[in-house]
């Protein structure tokens, strides 16, 4: 149907701030893309090839902000959002297009960043992974708590959205959001609670974040009379800015979590990856190298992708510069009995200085959204590893730090998207590159 040529030439404006616009396609944050006088509006809840109703909400000097009122020629992507609070909870952006689109969509904005930011201009885009369900598949979720309401913020205030379900959280964690409400009665100025499921043990780990502390004892027994069994360790924490702070924790501290053959220790403050219907093929993606002799993994948590790659090598050394999560990943490397590798509690920076110089074979990147630091770069260029696999939960500075990895001698051999937080508008992909001869 419908080329976005044809739609453009019958956008109108109806009014001041309410326009006419013919949607292009999706771009980054899950706004679909339009123009209007040569300026670039960004429509929310919008999908590809479509005309839409908008209204303008932000007039920003280079863009404007929009949302859609009304669908004029629906897309045929466009399909009902399964989730009842869709459009107003800001959780999730992209339930109106179907998972094709929406892998697609990511795929284009990957590719486009890479060319943009990254000035590469051809990209050897490999197949998608895609998730292995749309819905259902976190198995780590932070509930927003204000006045009495559970749930997640609003998209377009700071307000919270009550929430009795959320269809991208793992059945089971849906289920303890009625026994939550409960202990939200009885806590004060409770903010946040932070549940995380080993859909092995069947068993929770929850976090309640508040700025005074909880009495403990009234916490075990809120444990006790209002969380069910399976809820077998609670914490105590406050948060300052982006860091959680634990004052206190009650019962087991970590669960075990089953991936394929692999068995992994979680302490409540070790991250893991969030999408259980993912893990086994994320493993085997990162995991499917040539053998190497010696390798180091930068960012490497629990040792999710450490423990499997040191069955492809002689060696392999984990970093983290997170305490905990080197404790469960040292526990990881006996329970799954490989003594080929060794955990290290250090920042990235440090254990690359500390290897200048050495032969390495692979290094296994997977730093935060901020991506690596110019001097992590810097090391990696002077120390020339072999390979490198570059795991990144953000194009923009995947892009920006590909750029300085082609430029200090290295070939991208393939990048593809993993498709982690489906309904999101959030990106994860796997790089891998290698050392020009
Ligand atoms: C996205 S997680 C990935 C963990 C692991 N690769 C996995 O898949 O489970 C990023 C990890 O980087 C760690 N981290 C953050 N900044 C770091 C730094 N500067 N140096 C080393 N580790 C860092 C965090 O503690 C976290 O465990």
């Amino acid at each position: 149907m419908r080329g976005s040529q044809s739609l453009e030439s019958q956008s109108q404006v109806s009014k001041e701030e309410n326009l006419r616009l013919s949607i292009e396609k999706l771009v980054h944050g899950g706004y679909g893309l339009a123009h209007h006088r040569d300026k670039v509006v960004l429509v929310r809840f919008a999908a590809p090839r479509e005309l839409v109703d908008v209204e303008v909400i932000q007039e920003k000097k280079d863009y404007s902000e929009a949302y859609v009122k009304d669908v004029i020629l629906s897309s045929a992507s466009r399909r009902e959002a399964p989730c009842p609070y869709f459009g107003v909870c800001g959780g999730c952006q992209l339930q109106h297009v179907d998972y094709n689109t929406q892998v697609e969509s990511k795929e284009s904005i990957l590719l486009e960043t890479l060319q943009r930011i990254g000035k590469i201009r051809e990209v050897p885009l490999g197949e998608a992974i895609q998730s292995g369900q749309e819905f259902g598949y976190r198995v780590r979720v932070q509930f927003k708590v204000k006045n009495g309401k559970l749930g997640f913020y609003r998209w377009d205030e700071h307000e919270i959205v009550d929430i009795e379900h959320c269809p991208i959280a793992h059945p089971r964690i849906n289920e303890l959001i009625k026994p939550l409400k409960e202990c939200v009665k009885y806590i004060r100025e409770l903010q946040e609670i932070h549940v995380t499921y080993s859909p092995s043990e069947d068993k929770f780990l929850v976090k309640f974040v508040t700025p005074t502390e909880i009495d403990r004892e009234f916490l075990g027994n809120l444990k006790r009379d209002c969380l069910p069994e399976d809820v077998v360790g609670v914490g105590d924490y406050s948060r300052l800015r982006t860091i959680l702070n634990r004052r206190f924790w009650i019962g087991k501290e970590y669960l075990f979590i089953d991936v394929g053959k692999w068995k992994f220790r979680v302490s409540s403050d070790s991250f893991f990856q969030v999408n259980w219907t993912l893990w086994e093929s994320f493993i085997r993606a990162v995991s499917d190298v040539d053998p190497f002799r010696k390798a180091i993994d930068l960012h490497c948590g629990v040792g999710f992708f450490t423990i499997p790659l040191s069955e492809k090598g002689n060696f392999i050394e984990g970093s983290d510069s997170n305490p905990w999560a080197i404790n469960d990943a040292e526990y990881n490397a006996k329970l799954n009995n490989r003594d080929n590798v060794v955990f290290i509690k250090s920042d990235a920076y440090r254990h690359l200085k500390n290897r200048g110089g050495e032969v390495l074979d692979l290094v296994v990147l997977d730093p935060p959204r901020s991506g690596l630091e110019r001097k992590e770069i810097d090391l990696l260029v002077n120390n020339q590893p072999e390979r490198i696999v570059y795991i990144s939960c953000n194009p923009a500075t995947l892009a920006r730090d590909l750029k300085a990895l082609l430029k200090g001698g290295y070939r991208l051999e393939q990048v593809k998207l993993v498709d982690m937080f489906p309904q999101t508008y959030h990106i994860e992909s796997v790089s891998y590159l290698r050392v020009q001869a």
